[in-house]
């Protein structure tokens, strides 16, 4: 007879639980039988104990089960992309889009800031007007018209990640490749996917901040995924210092349109292209890598991606032409001469929180026209007193705030340091 506290007592013991152990736990933690405090001793025994392959593929399998999945709608392959997560990554708003473009379906469910790291909903929320609620009837209808959404999770897909994941957060059982793998998995199958790429980052903007941290991670995402007849790929990614050139809300926003214009940061250009030809590739819309990156950039350089952004904008209701200025600009500047060795992420993170950019607590509003815009990349060569770093604020006392965060953030040496590449394959 199964029971919590079989269930934990085999898990703090070290055992490997079967599907059906992992079923009753996450199926009754889902309807409210089973309470928080016996789930959280749950996820410790698994932050501590670890899962083998088929458990942590049973663990997805039964959060998937907790909800609704997407229906499929016609006959497009459907793909997404997991990002997760770094400062200035505005990949999802570029890559929806192209891949639209490319004649695939994107139901993308997205999230908001975690942490220091900001999130697409936020972003997109930055555009006035958009939506970011939508319902599956009106998820199925504009994949059918325009072939990309970019919207929050409704209540019915993953509950059971929704009410785990807050409690990890206050548990300290967020590290544990177990429940991260699950965690990020069934939420992306919820959506019916044919293929998905990850983009697991790493450096001090990051959510690991080891490459070696991230590859494990990156390899349970894809042995999972493959696990469960989902096509998944992962490009392990820099984060030593932000994406692009700009790190906020409304700011990223135009940092995306550019991009999608054709213009922007060649690291967000060549990022984006990257992660879409590989999913086109692993979907089989393309032969080979090069052939899909060639397509990628005509779509890019001849506006044809910015305009189905327009279209997906539009169709969630918001208005492009109304994102609003950035704040007022202050500059910050070097304060020796020699190279950017590195730049500190968890400091260039609380500065755009403590803008207004990102929260402090559950629910805080955010301010969508602060931010920072990066001047400098790690390696560039500078001049004492140069501008390193834009800071858009909207009241003094958050901008100062945002440079006592920034003043210890970028380490400058005589040497060049040696430089992180962009994306490397798993
Ligand atoms: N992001 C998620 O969606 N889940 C985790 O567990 C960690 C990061």
């Amino acid at each position: 007879m199964i029971s919590p506290v079989y269930v934990i007592e085999r898990k703090r013991d070290g055992h490997p639980l079967t599907e059906d152990e992992i079923n009753y736990l996450v199926a009754g933690y889902a309807q409210g039988d089973i309470p928080d405090y016996q789930m959280s001793a749950w996820a410790m025994a698994v932050f501590l104990k670890g899962m083998n392959s088929q458990e942590i593929a049973a663990l997805t399998q039964a959060m998937i089960a907790s909800g609704d999945r997407l229906k499929p709608v016609g006959d497009q392959p459907r793909v997404d992309k997991h990002s997760t997560g770094g400062l200035g990554d505005k990949v999802s708003l570029i890559l929806a889009p192209l891949l639209a473009c490319a004649d695939v379906h994107v139901p993308m469910i997205s999230g908001r800031g975690l942490g220091i790291t900001g999130g697409t909903l936020d972003k997109l929320e930055a555009i006035p007007g958009y939506r970011t609620n939508l319902d599956e009837a009106a998820i199925e209808h504009q994949l059918r018209e325009i072939g990309c959404v970019i919207t929050g999770a409704s209540d019915r897909i993953v509950p059971a990640d929704k009410k785990l994941y807050a409690l990890r957060d206050v548990t300290a059982t967020v590290p544990s490749i177990a429940l991260i793998t699950a965690s990020i998995l069934s939420k992306k199958m919820a959506e019916s996917l044919t293929g998905l790429i990850l983009d697991v980052k790493f450096g001090s903007g990051a959510f690991m901040q080891s490459e070696a941290e991230a590859r494990t991670l990156a390899a349970s995402l894809v042995s999972t995924g493959a696990k469960l007849g989902l096509p998944t790929s992962a490009l392990l990614t820099d984060m030593t210092q932000p994406l692009g050139r700009m790190v906020g809300n409304a700011n990223e926003v135009h940092e995306s349109c550019d991009t999608l214009k054709g213009g922007g940061p060649a690291d967000v250009r060549e990022l984006t292209i990257e992660l879409c030809a590989r999913l086109l590739v692993d979907v089989k819309k393309s032969y080979n890598l090069d052939e899909a990156r060639k397509s990628l950039i005509q779509l890019l350089d001849s506006g044809h991606a910015y305009e189905r952004f327009e279209q997906m904008v539009l169709a969630q209701g918001g208005r492009l032409d109304a994102v609003p200025n950035l704040a007022t600009m202050n500059e910050q500047f070097a304060a020796s001469s020699g190279y950017l060795q590195s730049m500190d992420g968890q400091r260039i993170g609380h500065s755009v929180i403590a803008l207004g950019g990102g929260r402090k607590f559950v629910g805080q509003a955010i301010d969508p026209v602060v931010g920072l815009e990066m001047l400098v990349r790690v390696g560039d060569k500078v001049e004492r007193g140069q501008p390193v770093v834009r800071i858009f604020s909207s009241k003094s006392s958050d901008r100062e705030a945002a440079v006592a965060w920034l003043d210890d953030a970028f380490c400058i040496g005589e040497m060049p340091p040696t430089t992180v590449p962009l994306f490397q394959p798993l």
